[in-house]
């Protein structure tokens, strides 16, 4: 039996793209290609196990730039991870995967990202949680304000192309200090924005008492079978508000859709306002499960691009199998936004003691280093050095990944 783990020539594409509607049958994305669009990739992001001169296992990861803590971060996102029923549980996906997290690094994406179809599958690879997928499936009739004011602007319905200009505007300045957003190409808000039969994308721009668009909401209209009463249900497929006004005017007109009886919103931030803002939180129906997970390919650079919380001294011993290099003692030294990191020479005094999984979630800023030593997932010399991590690690805001990919 021949292996080879490699990038894929674009004449192997259409088995990539037959692998993945064989693998994923009920996946969106790839379902709603026609049979002569172009792959969503370019063959030089993938890595793939060729087993005696067919494709065995797929995996590839977009180049993204993704905003950790306000910072713009190179970042793999990875995607397309299977492997054919025929050759499964033989090893070839750790194959590609470790080749993969290496060449991660080589190309200075010093951090990884991922939906996972399965946590097991990756946290053996030493991916940790990175984000919480919260969603909403609201009754539209309890999306009362519990006090203040109506928002002060209005929204306005707009066809894509006068929509489009606006919304990449604001989605880039609400992005640009959040965490774990991505900075949307062009080619990503084209698959964002595209219509599907039966799936009309409407766009409600908000503009303040200036008449400056200061927030949007994206949806869809569908009826479903109900025995009596209104019967559409409203699908937000993005919501973004620059200020507490624009947030609650967007509500304000997703409520005033009298046929609707459920608002339903997937990929909602852990930290967003509306269990605090309504009369009946629980009446948004509030789920939620695991969202995003994150590895790092290069601590030593990662740590370097992070913005930290507040100034102070940190020491990490890091235990990597998988990555070696990533193994050894890092001490931080953070002045708030900018941080030196540096490789120390001696594991014997580090003030935290991770591996590769816990750093992701400590670097996320999804929990933080108390959480994790509650956990029983890190070592750390005593509650002063959890203090200090507690504070370099604080995000301004829950990371949050808006997009699937
Ligand atoms: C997940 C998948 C790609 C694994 O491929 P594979 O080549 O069989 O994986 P490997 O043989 O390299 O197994 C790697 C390790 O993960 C484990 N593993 C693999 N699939 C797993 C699963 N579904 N659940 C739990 N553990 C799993 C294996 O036991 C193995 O553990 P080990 O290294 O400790 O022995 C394959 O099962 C698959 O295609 N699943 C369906 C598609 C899917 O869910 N893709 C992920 C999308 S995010």
């Amino acid at each position: 039996m021949s292996v080879e783990i490699r990038a894929l020539s674009s004449d192997e594409l259409p088995q990539l793209m037959d692998q993945l509607s064989y693998a994923f049958v009920n996946n969106s994305r790839l379902a709603e290609r026609g049979p002569d669009d172009d792959p969503p990739i370019l063959p030089e992001w993938s890595t793939c196990a060729i087993v005696d001169g067919r494709l065995a296992t797929s995996f590839a990861a977009f180049p993204f730039r993704v905003r950790l803590n306000g910072r713009s971060t190179a970042m793999a996102g990875i995607t397309m991870v299977s492997t054919n029923p025929e050759f499964r549980r033989r090893g070839l996906l750790r194959s590609v995967m470790t080749q993969a997290l290496a060449e991660e690094r080589d190309r200075g994406q010093a951090i990884a990202i991922l939906w996972a179809s399965m946590g097991a599958i990756y946290q053996r690879f030493g991916f940790g949680s990175a984000t919480t997928h919260v969603s909403y499936d609201a009754d539209r009739t309890q999306l009362a304000f519990n006090s203040g004011e109506r928002s002060p602007g209005r929204v306005q319905l707009m066809p894509l192309a006068e929509a489009r200009p606006i919304l990449q505007a604001v989605y880039k300045e609400f992005a640009t200090p959040r965490n774990l957003l991505i900075q949307r190409a062009g080619g990503m808000w084209d698959v964002r924005l595209r219509e599907t039969p039966g799936h009309r994308n409407y766009f409600g721009v908000y503009f303040d008492e200036a008449d400056v668009p200061s927030g949007y909401v994206q949806f869809q209209l569908t009826t479903e079978q109900v025995d009596r009463g209104p019967d559409q249900v409203l699908t937000v497929s993005d919501l973004i508000g620059l200020d507490a006004q624009a947030y609650r005017g967007i509500w304000e007109f997703l409520a005033a859709h009298d046929l609707v009886y459920r608002v339903r919103w997937d990929r909602v931030p852990e930290d967003d306002a509306a269990p605090l803002l309504l009369q009946e939180p629980r009446q948004l129906g509030r789920r939620t499960r695991d969202g995003v997970w994150m590895r790092v390919t290069d601590v030593e650079s990662a740590l370097a691009q992070r913005r930290y919380g507040d100034s102070g001294v940190l020491t990490l011993a890091v235990r990597d199998e998988l990555c070696p290099w990533n193994s050894g003692v890092f001490a931080i030294d953070a002045g708030g936004d900018e941080a030196a990191v540096t490789r120390a020479t001696s594991s014997t005094d580090a003030d935290l003691t991770v591996d590769a999984a816990s750093l992701a979630v400590l670097l996320s800023g999804h929990r933080s280093a108390t959480q994790l030593a509650r956990a029983g997932l890190i070592d750390a010399t005593g509650p002063a050095a959890l203090r200090i991590a507690d504070r370099l690690f604080a995000t301004d805001y829950a990371p949050w990944c808006a997009d699937g990919f």
